[in-house]
């Protein structure tokens, strides 16, 4: 994915208070963020989402890095009834750089 991770890493900590990414991470307010990209929405084991989220996943939205990027904009203009409770990303360059942060934590 384009984008700079080490910028990110600085973008993330507006997430941190939430999620939790790497070896030690647990679930917090949100789910781990591992192997967030491409995986499909509402399916981290263990952690319990909002019934629109799984739907929104059961109706087929994996975190592509575009999903991605148009969720962390604004998260309730895509998914209107989800538990996510953060206004959002509006500088592209930042969701460009915390999704290239992300992708360090994820496979394939
Ligand atoms: C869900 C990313 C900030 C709380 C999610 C999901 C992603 C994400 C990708 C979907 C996970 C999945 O489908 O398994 C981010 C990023 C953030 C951020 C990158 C910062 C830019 C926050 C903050 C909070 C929060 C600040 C708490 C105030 C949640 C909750 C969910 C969630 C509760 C579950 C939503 C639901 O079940 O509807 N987040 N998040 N997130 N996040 Fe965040």
């Amino acid at each position: 994915v384009p984008g700079d991770p080490v910028r990110g890493q600085h973008v993330y900590k507006k997430c941190a208070a939430c999620h939790m990414v790497g070896a030690d991470a647990r679930k917090r307010v949100g789910p781990v963020l591992n192997d967030i990209l491409a995986a499909k929405a509402g399916t981290v084991e263990g952690f319990k989402y909002s019934k629109a989220l799984v739907q929104a996943g059961e109706d087929g939205l994996h975190w592509t890095p575009e999903a991605l990027d148009r969720f962390l904009e604004n998260p309730k203009a895509m998914v209107p009834k989800t538990k996510m409770s953060f206004r959002g990303l509006k500088a592209d360059a930042d969701r460009i750089d915390v999704i290239a942060y992300l992708a360090t934590f994820s496979n394939g």
